[in-house]
């Protein structure tokens, strides 16, 4: 087996793994778990600040934003959530009362909702399915938010969009190898805390 082929093996295992401890979580434990790490997002200071936010819908085991997103709503803040299309993803204004669909991968995602440059996003609230210490991060393999981000491994400074990972305390791993294309997580949150990564190896 070729090192490439050795890292994309990890990596499969990697995912199944968390993604079946995720999808094992008790109910009383999820909810506790989920009101705990959207009070951690609503005290980042980069929620305060921001004014367009992208979400993700839950799906998976997925930590629930439905708290996070009535806030932000209630506070005027513009909230986007993804839409995918081929190998493509957009983030599409999420009003609270406007229609959504299931798309093919099983998730909503708003309907005929104008997208927005993701550069003029704020904050990206990124599902993980786990990440590390260094803001290196595994999702579900389609490559949708390293491509959609692909201009922020480009930048010196990291300015905006911010990438803040979510997910719970038991998805952070030691180490997660990271890709060439890999955009690292400015930040991650979970039930039991706030990360800020150090911004080494963005550029
Ligand atoms: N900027 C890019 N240009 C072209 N291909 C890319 C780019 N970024 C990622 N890819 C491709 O996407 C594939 C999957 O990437 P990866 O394993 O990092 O997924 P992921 O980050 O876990 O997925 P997701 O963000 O969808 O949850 C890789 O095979 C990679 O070649
Ligand atoms: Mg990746």
């Amino acid at each position: 087996m070729s090192a490439a082929h050795a890292a994309d093996a990890t990596r499969g295992s990697l995912r199944s793994r968390v993604r079946r401890q995720r999808r094992g979580l008790e109910d009383a434990a999820r909810s506790a778990a989920d009101q705990a790490l959207v009070s951690n997002i609503l005290a980042l200071r980069q929620y305060a600040r921001a004014r367009a936010i992208a979400v993700y819908c839950a799906f998976d085991g997925e930590p629930a934003l439905d708290e996070f997103v009535a806030d932000a709503c209630r506070r005027g803040k513009r909230v986007y959530a993804p839409v995918l299309s081929g190998a493509g993803m957009r983030f599409a204004r999420w009003h609270p009362t406007a229609g959504m669909r299931r798309n093919a991968f099983g998730f909503a995602e708003p309907v005929n909702a104008a997208a927005i440059d993701p550069r003029s996003l704020d904050l990206v609230l990124v599902p993980l399915v786990a990440f590390d210490r260094n803001g290196a991060r595994l999702g579900f393999g389609g490559g949708y938010y390293d491509r959609c981000f692909a201009f922020l491994r480009a930048r010196r400074a990291w300015f905006r969009p911010k990438l803040v990972g979510v997910g719970y305390a038991f998805q952070e791993l030691a180490h997660i190898e990271r890709q060439p294309w890999d955009v690292p997580l400015w930040g991650a949150v979970t039930d039991t805390g706030i990360h800020h990564f150090e911004q080494t190896g963005t550029q």
